[in-house]
């Protein structure tokens, strides 16, 4: 019986959460370690779908999972096998409403496997058109960052509405990604930001000068200054706070990482709970800055290698 595989895998945000909200750039990397995998065999009869949210026919999916279901659907009408009986199964490492792109890796990686499966040939544009079909849905207009990242094996400088870039890293460091254990909320802060636009005018500088740092950001990771790089990760986080979109966990474990020799700290991804990042110049500073954060309540850690070469693929 005939199968066939997707994979996509997680992403965060280094630089420019909330400023590519308005046309600022951003830097966003891939962790490709932390995967997600669509596996779809043939049957006999039905459509099935099975994952941790959901298992049952396509048809009755709950409205949580509108958006996999539109975009199931839509494939299907496109390549003309409505009527095919198959089961489809997610499985995912990657944490939800943590800004670490689980959403768009689960539409990067179906839209991935039903290809194979129908032995189709699949472009990148139409990859991201395909997974914008649940984006849309599930995050109403989302720039389109987590789906470009989620499906690239390089790091990207991102800009709303331009194809993305890949960018090149020179660096000998390590970046600790920190999961706080609680539900960011981008759709908040988003609206948030918003807010603080129409009545200060000092946030219009706030988001001019995130720009600015992800500017300078992509010169340090092309040049290998780590130190400044962290420099930079600390002013984004002064000013995402200003902004009101960290969290005091988050705050908490920036300071936490800073005074145990961390190069940098930030949140990722849209802020009020969710995850932060910390830079650290060695393997074994990242492994003793993760067991502390872990000790004060950290549900996960993962130590992710920022150095020559990284994602090559
Ligand atoms: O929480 P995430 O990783 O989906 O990132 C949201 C990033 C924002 O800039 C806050 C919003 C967006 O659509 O780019």
């Amino acid at each position: 019986r005939k199968s066939a595989t997707g994979q996509s895998h997680a992403k965060i945000i280094f630089f420019g959460e909330h400023s590519v909200v308005y046309g600022q750039p951003a830097i966003c990397l891939p962790i490709s370690k932390i995967k997600t995998i669509v596996s779809i065999k043939g049957a006999d009869t039905g459509q099935h779908v099975a994952s941790k949210y959901f298992t049952g026919a396509l048809s009755e999916m709950p409205d949580s999972q509108t958006g996999i279901q539109l975009l199931i659907n839509t494939i299907l009408v496109e390549l003309h096998q409505e009527k095919t009986p198959f089961t489809l199964q997610v499985t995912s490492e990657i944490p939800a409403e943590r800004g670490m792109g689980s959403s768009a890796a689960t539409a990067i990686a179906i839209v991935r496997a039903f290809f194979h499966f129908f032995h189709q040939s699949l472009s990148h544009a139409e990859l991201l058109r395909l997974a914008d079909v649940s984006e849309q849905y599930i995050h109403g207009n989302p720039s389109g960052l987590d789906a470009a990242t989620v499906s690239s094996k390089t790091p990207i400088w991102f800009v709303k509405g331009r194809r993305p870039q890949a960018i090149p890293i020179k660096q000998n460091a390590f970046l600790v990604i920190v999961d706080t254990g609680i539900m960011g909320q981008t759709g908040l802060a988003v609206q948030h930001v918003k807010s603080k636009l129409a009545g200060d005018h000092h946030a219009e500088e706030d988001i001019e000068m995130l720009g600015k740092i992800a500017k300078q950001a992509r010169s340090c990771l092309a040049n290998g200054d780590s130190q400044k790089l962290g420099f930079l990760m600390n002013d984004s986080q002064t000013i995402l706070s200003k902004l009101g979109v960290s969290h005091p966990i988050l705050d908490q474990f920036a300071t936490l990482a800073l005074k145990n020799g961390a190069l940098g700290a930030k949140l990722t991804g849209g802020g009020m709970g969710g995850c932060l990042i910390t830079l650290t110049s060695s393997k074994p500073s990242a492994k003793q800055i993760a067991t502390i954060l872990e000790q004060h309540g950290a549900i996960h850690t993962w130590i992710e290698p920022l150095a020559t070469g990284y994602h090559k693929g």
